[in-house]
């Protein structure tokens, strides 16, 4: 079955760019993102990977750590870093899994055959510090992921995990968001003490608690 929101993460060891590495160990007490591309050498991968390496310092800030997977082997992750470097301004900063034998493929379902029948497709996984799945993403090979909703959907799932709050829509960094409905008034007026104004009974916006 495919890996399901809240799920723990599956764990594997597995050869690296940066050597052997074991997921769960890897990411400590860090939250994790974990995606795959279909293959090396290929335009649309070779400008994903080249923002993930520039913007790293983006992911680091919010406690956040990068490993990518595909079925080609570690050999060809070093040689290609050499083009995303040359072309994008930032080679491989970040491990990437050589998965060949698709045992992290097969783990995580990232072998969508209806779309490519031997490659992985762009999935991505933020995992937490608790090691679950916090949210999923699942793109085809032809559409580039982006770097700053990957970046927003971390913002919102470590806000809303850190106070009882959830994100409206098109929200982002700065934002109101939205008091949990199932705090009273009274438990909102204490929680948010920078106020609060009331829509609907169950629509309470707030500004951004401090993070
Ligand atoms: C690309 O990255 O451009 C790509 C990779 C695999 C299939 C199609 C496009």
């Amino acid at each position: 079955m495919a890996i399901q929101l809240g799920d723990t993460a599956p764990d594997f060891t597995a050869e690296t760019t940066e050597g052997q590495i074991s997921l769960h160990e890897y990411l400590g007490e860090s939250w994790g993102l974990l995606f795959s591309h279909p293959a090396d050498f290929t335009p649309v991968c070779t400008t994903e990977l080249g923002d993930f390496a520039r913007r790293k310092g983006e992911f680091a800030k919010r406690n956040t750590k990068l490993i990518g997977v595909s079925v080609d082997p570690v050999e060809s992750h070093r040689r290609w870093s050499n083009d995303i470097a040359e072309t994008q301004g930032q080679g491989l900063n970040y491990p990437l899994v050589g998965d060949e034998g698709r045992t992290v493929a097969d783990l995580y379902g990232m072998i969508h055959p209806k779309a490519i029948e031997t490659a992985t497709v762009r999935t991505v996984f933020v995992i937490g510090p608790d090691k679950k799945v916090k949210l999923t993403l699942t793109y085809p090979a032809n559409v580039g992921r982006n770097v700053d909703e990957i970046l927003r959907v971390i913002d919102a799932l470590q806000l809303s995990g850190a106070h009882a709050v959830s994100t409206p829509v098109n929200w982002k960094d700065g934002d109101e968001v939205i008091i949990s409905p199932a705090l009273s008034d009274d438990e909102a007026k204490k929680r948010f003490p920078k106020g609060f104004r009331t829509l609907k009974p169950y629509l309470r916006l707030t500004p951004q608690p401090d993070k």
